[in-house]
């Protein structure tokens, strides 16, 4: 197989439709390859703060969408600050605050928590995952000690974009969000859904494209999985080899980007996790968000937020990762767009 980044898109086709396990087998093997000579064996681990369930938005996948009559909650600034220090006692040394879009986290609320987060642990890192916000917002909370930005793109395909959401969402201002994310400064992360209703080759093709020009730090893909009480609780979920094929694929493009195991893959597929680190994978993200707003946050069912996906069981996860021959440093895991010497430490 030949993983020049061209020859991988032209191949496409063959390699997520394939039933020939040595071409599969072979393609998580050179993907896995491909992460070990940009970061070794090193897998970097974030902790998850979800700090509000509110949205104002209405995106038809999504468990925590506008119109799905769930139980709301928010964290205060004091119980996220709670999160981070018993985070960073576990080790942490990335704290990723995500949440619905939630009026209520005005940049006025929102900056003095991130420069309380950024003066007291000035050595992990910052990042926000809370969908789109203006420029001069993003650009103030960069300022206010944020490095990294999660959005995902969740479709290249405009059509397919407005198939997913409602009519006032705008694939451009979701693109605009990003490129403005880019030069503010942040590290960015994009990605999307494996198996979103309405996701064809064609599709995907295009969301790889995109991911190959725009030259994202991070990249976070999952299987969709149907959400209760949204138009599409009754669709299937998306295909777990498949998302595993993806991030292989993510893994040969973009070699020294960063991809987690998402929670998804994990709720979708026993031992999910280590297959996606096998296809290249090497970042996870356990859960510090406070026990009783866990099950609140069911962006879709079954979400797993207990065993490996929980914060503080870090240390079995690490160890369990020991056994597959994977280290976990307790280091805030930040993009290289390098290869490690043997001189160089990763942490
Ligand atoms: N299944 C899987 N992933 C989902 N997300 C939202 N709803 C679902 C679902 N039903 C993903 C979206 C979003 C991220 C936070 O979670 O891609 O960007």
């Amino acid at each position: 197989m030949n993983t020049s980044s061209n020859s991988i898109l032209d191949d496409i086709e063959r390699l997520l439709t394939t039933s020939d396990p040595t071409v599969v087998d072979s393609l998580y093997e050179q993907a896995a390859a491909a992460r070990d000579k940009a970061y070794g064996r090193n897998v970097f681990f974030r902790g998850l703060i979800e700090i509000s369930n509110h949205c104002k938005n209405d995106c038809r996948y999504c468990g925590i969408r506008r119109s799905n009559p769930i139980q709301r909650y928010r964290l205060g600034p004091e119980q996220i600050m709670e999160c981070c220090r018993e985070g960073y006692a576990l080790g942490f040394r990335t704290f990723v605050l995500q949440g619905g879009e939630d009026a209520w986290f005005t940049d006025e609320r929102l900056c003095p928590i991130v420069e309380d987060i950024r003066t007291t642990f000035p050595d992990v890192a910052i990042t926000l995952s809370l969908g789109e916000r203006g420029r001069e917002s993003f650009r103030r909370l960069r300022e206010a000690g944020a490095d990294r930005y999660l959005l995902r793109h969740e479709t290249a395909d405009a059509a397919h974009y407005a198939f997913l959401h409602p009519d006032e969402m705008d694939f451009d201002h979701r693109m605009q969000c990003l490129h403005d994310l880019r030069e503010l400064g942040y590290q960015v992360g994009t990605g999307f859904m494996v198996g979103s209703p309405g996701q064809t080759l064609e599709t995907l093709r295009k969301d790889l494209l995109f991911i190959q020009q725009f030259r994202p730090e991070m990249v976070g893909i999952g299987p969709f999985i149907p959400a209760q009480g949204t138009p599409f609780a009754e669709a299937s979920a998306g295909s777990a080899e498949l998302t595993l094929r993806l991030l292989a694929v993510l893994r040969l493009l973009l070699p020294s980007v960063l991809l987690p195991a998402t929670t998804a893959l994990a709720t979708l597929l026993p031992g999910g996790r280590e297959r996606a680190l096998q296809a290249g994978a090497n970042v996870v993200m356990p859960n510090l968000s406070p026990s009783d707003s866990r099950a609140l946050y069911s962006i879709y069912n079954n979400k797993l937020a207990t065993g490996s996906e929980a914060g503080e069981a870090v240390a079995d996860l690490r160890r369990r990762l020991k056994i597959i021959g994977y280290d976990m440093p307790s280091s805030r895991g930040d993009f290289r767009n390098q290869q490690p010497t043997d001189k160089q430490s990763l942490l």
